[in-house]
């Protein structure tokens, strides 16, 4: 297996440009089916998690050229409506085509989406919504069929907010005929992302970043050209390896509503942070102070940016408690910080952290990709060597990771 090499105890410094959201490109890519035209999607981040989507459209019948960080997707013949089990079990957000397939050809049917290394995951909220909007649901053989002559609009009560359930939702309800209201929705800045692309497209839904979203269904969607928005999550990674190395680092293309949580802790840690028009600088003179966390849906302080806040108060001045409200089984990452010194104990969903003043290099495993990235950056301020294996976790959702780690000074490689 791949693996990433990575010498411990050098300060990054320095200026690293983040990436287009994984998170942003994934629904706004599936979202292309609604239209038969082109649609041009620019910012999209070389990743496996994108090449996945794009695949899985043109299994469809899609066709799609690509041009460093532009798509152009062309969705004129779409002659299929089964997504294939060997891209779908590959990764769960493409189960996001269900609704733009709803909706565009009346009936879709994806295999049941694996659950992963952070919880079942299910998708009754997906399913709840699709019937609410006149959809039949039929299970079979380890794959879900909906179908629907035509959606119609309705009240639809997410029981959490979901931001995949939000966004399949979101999408089917664009061409359905009537009113769609969904309340308790998810209010991520990717939700947003994916509205003011639909909008663009002609959709017309207002109040998206908030709980409650409102649909009025049109005939049809033109072709858009839109650019998604910075990667929020990969730009709290690069802010925690700013601090954990006790660098000095300006992270550039960075929407400062968007990291509000992590400035907010990061800076409750003793970390200086200053948000700037173009970015956010960084830097950290000495161990961090103890910070509890308790990951919530956004606005609150996000669940992928927990492994890595995690990997910094192994290292503080104290102790905290961190609680992962979102997902049932995501501290993977502990067995393996362990591995390499840390104090954690578990309790269900919580973690108590005691800090300490140094981490050693170690041999250690990626379980899933923000796991992953929080390996490195532990591997990044302890002594000696880590050895962060599964790399393909981390390739799925951060663009050249270790090259951009690098450009600040890291001293990373990659070997098979
Ligand atoms: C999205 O996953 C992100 N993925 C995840 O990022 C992120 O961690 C998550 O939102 C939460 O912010 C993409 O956007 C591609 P959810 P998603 O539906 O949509 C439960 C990363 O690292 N739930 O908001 O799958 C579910 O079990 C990835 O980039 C139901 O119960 O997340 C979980 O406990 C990891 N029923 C909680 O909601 C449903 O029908 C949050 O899931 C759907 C979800």
């Amino acid at each position: 297996m791949t693996k990433l090499i990575v010498k411990g105890g050098v300060p990054l410094k320095g200026t690293v440009k983040i990436s287009g959201a994984k998170n942003s490109s994934l629904p706004i890519i599936a979202a292309s089916l609604l239209s038969d035209g082109i649609n041009i999607i620019e910012d999209v981040p070389d990743l496996e998690d994108v090449k996945v989507m794009c695949d899985v459209l043109e299994a469809l019948g899609a066709s799609i050229e690509k041009d460093k960080g532009t798509l152009k997707i062309n969705s004129k013949n779409i002659s299929e409506h089964e997504a294939p089990y060997d891209l779908v079990r590959k990764m769960r957000a493409s189960f996001l085509v269900m609704g733009p397939l709803l909706a565009r050809r009346g009936k879709a049917k994806i295999s049941m989406p694996g659950g992963c290394a952070i919880g079942t995951r299910p998708i009754d909220l997906h399913l709840k919504g699709f019937s609410a909007l006149g959809a039949e649901i039929i299970f079979g053989h380890g794959y879900i069929e909906a179908s629907a002559p035509k959606l119609k609009g309705a009240k639809i009560y997410l029981d959490f907010p979901s931001v995949g359930a939000t966004e399949n939702i979101l999408m089917a309800a664009s061409l359905a005929e009537g009113k769609t209201v969904i309340e308790n929705a998810a209010e991520e800045p990717e939700i947003v992302d994916l509205a003011n692309c639909l909008n663009a497209m002609g959709a017309k839904i207002r109040g998206a970043g908030t709980d409650i979203i409102k649909v009025e269904g049109v005939k049809e969607l033109r072709n858009v050209c839109h650019s998604v928005i910075p990667d929020r999550i990969e730009a709290g990674t690069f802010m925690v390896a700013a601090a954990i190395t006790q660098g000095d680092v300006f992270i550039e293309n960075v929407l400062p509503d968007h990291i509000k949580p992590v400035s907010a802790k990061l800076k409750e840690a003793g970390v200086f942070v200053r948000e700037e028009q173009k970015g956010v600088h960084v830097r950290a003179d000495d161990r961090p102070k103890s910070v509890d966390i308790k990951t919530l849906p956004y606005p609150g302080f996000p669940t992928d940016l927990q492994a890595p806040m995690m990997a910094l108060m192994t290292l503080a001045e104290g102790t905290s408690v961190i609680i992962e409200t979102v997902f049932e089984n995501r501290f993977m990452h502990v067995d393996e910080l362990k591995r390499m010194g840390a104090n954690i104990k578990i309790q269900g969903r919580t973690a108590v952290v005691e800090g300490k003043p140094y981490l050693s290099g170690a041999p250690v495993k990626a379980t899933d990709l923000r796991a992953g990235a929080a390996l490195v950056l532990a591997g990044l301020a302890a002594e000696g060597i880590t050895y962060v294996d599964n790399v393909y976790h981390i390739d799925r959702g951060y663009e050249r990771f270790e090259e951009k780690l690098n450009s600040l000074g890291a001293d990373i490689t990659r070997a098979d």
